[in-house]
């Protein structure tokens, strides 16, 4: 998989991407992460990529020209031009570990960071195949987001985890947070370890994990579960655990 970043501060993913997972899939020949910065492909020597808001008002725009012509050039230079290109704002629509897996479907994809007070229009409408946020709060710019969306994404690409972790059981990934983990000790300054992960009954151990998952997602993110599918004992556990509750 080949990612292309484009954005005024590429200094900022040196040290993330080359720490973290994305650097054990970099070295593995996995996935190739490439930066771009748009001043760049800016036309004059100042390297000019933004300008004064059309109507008025604050702050700058980062200009259409530069951003358009660094796309083109991944175009030419991977030979791709139907890979998504991917604009990084708060107006995007919201990312997701269902987004995340359906980019590392993809053998390339583009991001685009945003600054300023915004990004001229025509590139959102003529240039971005999709706009992702990654939350509900406004970043300085897009770079933060970009490391977010390549880090959720690179770690489900095959092979990329290693043997012993999985990305099939984590928290999201069928819809529902994650149970809790332990590890040694058995009792720590008086809090025990639930007996069941003790028992070795594998059965008991998958049937209170799963419950635990459904609980925990009904008393944090309900939300979540319009999109899953229970089974009638799965809703019973969460109507008793209300009631408890109230
Ligand atoms: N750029 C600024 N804020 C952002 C956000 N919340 N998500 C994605 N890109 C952004």
């Amino acid at each position: 998989m080949r990612i292309d970043i484009l954005c005024l501060f590429p200094e900022m993913f040196v040290s993330p991407f080359s720490h973290s997972i994305v650097r054990r899939a970099d070295e593995h020949g996995l996935v190739d992460v490439v930066t771009h910065n748009i001043r760049d492909f800016a036309h004059d020597r100042h390297a000019t990529v933004d300008d004064y808001p059309y109507g008025g008002g604050a702050g700058m725009v980062l200009k259409p020209e530069p951003v358009f012509e660094a796309v083109e050039h991944v175009w030419h230079a991977t030979g791709l031009v139907d890979a998504p290109v991917i604009l990084l704002t708060p107006g995007g629509r919201p990312f997701s570990q269902r987004i995340a897996a359906e980019l590392a479907a993809y053998s390339q994809f583009t991001l685009i960071c945003g600054h300023y007070e915004g990004i001229d229009e025509r590139v959102s409408q003529y240039l971005a195949t999709d706009e992702l946020s990654i939350g509900d709060y406004v970043l300085t710019g897009g770079e933060l987001a970009a490391m977010v969306v390549v880090d959720a994404v690179v770690r489900l690409v095959p092979g990329v985890l290693g043997s012993g972790e999985s990305a099939a059981e984590e928290s999201h990934a069928a819809g529902l947070l994650e149970y809790p983990h332990y590890t040694r000790p058995e009792e720590f300054r008086g809090w025990k370890v639930p007996s069941v992960l003790l028992s070795g009954n594998h059965a008991e151990i998958a049937a209170w994990r799963r419950r635990q998952s459904v609980l925990k997602t009904a008393a944090r993110r309900p939300d979540l579960l319009d999109n899953v599918t229970l089974s009638d004992k799965e809703r019973a556990w969460i109507s008793e655990s209300l009631l408890n509750r109230s």
